[in-house]
């Protein structure tokens, strides 16, 4: 065979190695072995010729071939498979994306919460995530222009809705919602828990998003020490342990009198006697607020409170920054998995 014959096969393999998924399969060609034990049976003066030019051949596939390889490599990085169900080539390949994902240590806890409550009697309702000053203010018996409105540092849409500042702004539907059940002698017992939203400077422990959960009890009979033993019932029930409760002054529009509740760091916590924290703001329904929603508070008393729950589940886990909570850092949130 001449050295012409094996061009003609040369570009044929080079062409076969460009169009084969597998190009190294190319080395095993029919072709290629016919042309090697050739070599064998050829006058001793074209041996050598011939040997060359087959070796040359070897070398050309080769080089073609591991060039089609690297193609192939570096097109399978840039090749995403959309009909994967997930992402191979993420951090954790061999988990489902269900399973990649962790339910928010403040869901986590907040379903704890409810979980007090609602054994307790407690309803349990979602708080709005938009509101209107009516709710947020007027049923909660802030005058129109009164200062205590700026306290709030409300957002407002163009439309002039508010993000509520406060759970609050569930009491008056609470309220308004339950009425019936008080006319049958029962008594009104809910929490709303969910988003608000406040215009202040974020730092460690102030976010402009975060959460509440506001609690409203209202009877015939309700007294103040009803609610410091409902409250002291929920922390110890949360923290699992016996706590120091003691309360200050406050002022709010909605309750009369209003208080500030605080807890004394657990030891186990890291608290020292004497380290109080306020955990949430509280007090007797105010008149106003029962008779804007149809009750009578000559016949009626009732309590309620509200505060965050970042503070809670900081204190439980040790959290020393708020802004962990909606930072959607996987390691953080990965912890409470
Ligand atoms: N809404 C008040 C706040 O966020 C807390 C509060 C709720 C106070 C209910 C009294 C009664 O500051």
């Amino acid at each position: 065979m001449s050295t012409s014959a094996i061009d003609a096969i040369r570009s044929q393999l080079l062409d076969r190695v460009q169009s084969s998924g597998t190009p190294r399969e190319v080395l095993k060609a029919p072709e290629l072995r016919d042309l090697y034990s050739q070599i064998g049976s050829l006058p001793a003066e074209e041996r050598g010729a011939f040997g060359k030019a087959v070796n040359e051949l070897k070398i050309a596939l080769e080089t073609a071939i591991q060039a089609r390889e690297d193609e192939q490599a570096n097109a399978d990085v840039e090749t995403i498979d959309v009909t994967a169900p997930w992402g191979v080539r993420g951090s954790h390949p061999e988990l489902l994306p269900t399973q990649q994902g962790t339910q928010h240590p403040l869901t986590t806890e907040l379903e704890v919460v409810i979980d007090i409550f609602t054994r307790m009697g407690f309803a349990a309702i979602e708080s709005r995530q938009i509101d209107d000053d009516f709710h947020m203010f007027g049923a909660l018996n802030f005058p129109d222009d009164h200062p205590a409105r700026d306290g709030y540092d409300t957002f407002r849409t163009e439309e002039g809705f508010i993000p509520p500042a406060h759970t609050s702004t569930m009491q008056h539907r609470i309220l308004k919602d339950g009425r019936e059940k008080l006319e049958n002698g029962e008594s009104i017992a809910a929490i709303s828990y969910g988003r608000v939203f406040r215009n202040e400077d974020v730092d460690a422990t102030h976010e402009h998003t975060f959460y509440q959960v506001e609690g409203v009890f209202v009877s015939d009979s309700a007294t103040l020490g009803d609610m410091l033993g409902t409250l002291r019932r929920f922390f110890e029930a949360y923290y699992q342990q016996e706590l120091r409760i003691k309360t200050q002054p406050a002022y709010f529009p909605f309750v009369e009198p209003g208080l500030e509740f605080a807890i004394e760091k657990p030891a186990a916590l890291g608290g020292k006697p004497g380290e109080w924290l306020e955990m949430l703001g509280c007090g007797m329904i105010h008149p106003n607020v029962l008779r804007e929603a149809g009750i009578d508070p000559t016949k009626y008393r009732g309590f309620a409170w509200g505060g965050g729950v970042e503070r809670l589940v900081m204190l439980k886990y040790g959290i020393e920054d708020l802004r962990h909570f909606e930072s959607a850092k996987l390691p953080f949130l990965r912890k409470f998995a």
